[in-house]
């Protein structure tokens, strides 16, 4: 049993998809967020820079009383590979937990990924995926435009710019008879009704962020860590830019970053 809260980081909003996966699987544990906003995107930068994000990223969660940490975002993950930042505590990507849902899930075999440039050049996906069925065919694809999309809130249904980005990177994808399609960028989710409509029906979509916040869960429970607390757990934020441009877009769909406790915080 612990109290102290989940931590969990990305490059700017798109972690929120797995706060607000945390929030549903585990509603009494507190949550410590911190997006690096003033960063953003981390997608088009090099290997190395990315790593040092990262590393600073986690410093800044560690200064606060946290028993496990997210790294809520693609890129991050991708870079790490089977590296683990943080050895004292549990720690989680967002690569491994969604490949395994993927492999799971899909019945043709066919499994498409879209995700940063830096994620797509790594490979991470396919040798997740690999390393739990190597007969799984994978088509992957980068989609540099939908991050910077999300982040000056073009998000709703309707926008045709957005629609436009996402047919031009997921035709391919879609060609290609996939059945599981991993957003594996934690800020897709938040353009899913358009993706959806673009891959249609018969595919399934899997949030990068959604699955890691499962496995959080089962990491909790099996190290018996997961709070005694009965009442409502609290999100916090940290961002690295400004708070109000992150309550403006964030409340489109997490309506907590509204209303919850804000910081903007120098890293
Ligand atoms: N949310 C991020 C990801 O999952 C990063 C986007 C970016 O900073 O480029 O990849």
């Amino acid at each position: 049993m612990n109290r102290d809260a989940i931590g969990v980081f990305d490059s700017g909003l798109g972690g929120l998809t797995a706060v607000k996966a945390l929030n549903e699987l585990l509603p009494n544990e507190n949550i410590i967020f911190f997006g690096d906003t003033a960063r953003v995107p981390y997608g088009t930068r090099s290997r190395q820079t990315i790593l040092r994000y990262t590393k600073e990223d986690i410093a800044f969660l560690r200064r606060h009383p946290v028993k496990m940490i997210i790294a809520a975002c693609g890129t991050v993950s991708s870079m790490l590979g089977a590296e683990l930042p943080v050895k004292d505590m549990p720690f989680t990507g967002v690569v491994y937990p969604a490949a395994e849902k993927a492999a799971e899930v899909t019945e043709n075999g066919r499994i498409g990924v879209i995700g940063t440039p830096a994620t797509i050049r790594s490979g991470s996906y396919e040798t997740a995926l690999h390393s739990v069925n190597p007969h799984l065919d994978v088509t992957a694809m980068a989609c540099p435009l939908l991050v910077h999309l999300v982040e000056y809130g073009y998000t709703n249904r309707n926008n045709q710019i957005t629609r436009l980005a996402a047919e031009e990177y997921l035709t391919p994808i879609r060609k290609a008879g996939v059945d599981v399609l991993i957003m594996g960028c934690t800020h897709y989710p938040i353009i899913r009704e358009i993706i959806a409509d673009i891959m249609g029906d018969g595919v399934k979509l899997l949030s990068a962020g959604e699955e890691a916040a499962q496995y959080a869960k089962i990491c909790l429970e099996q190290q018996d860590l997961l709070t005694d607390s009965t009442e409502a757990g609290h999100n916090i934020y940290y961002v690295s830019d400004s708070v109000s441009s992150f309550r403006d877009n964030a409340k489109n769909f997490l309506p907590d970053a509204e209303y919850g406790q804000v910081f903007s915080s120098r890293i």
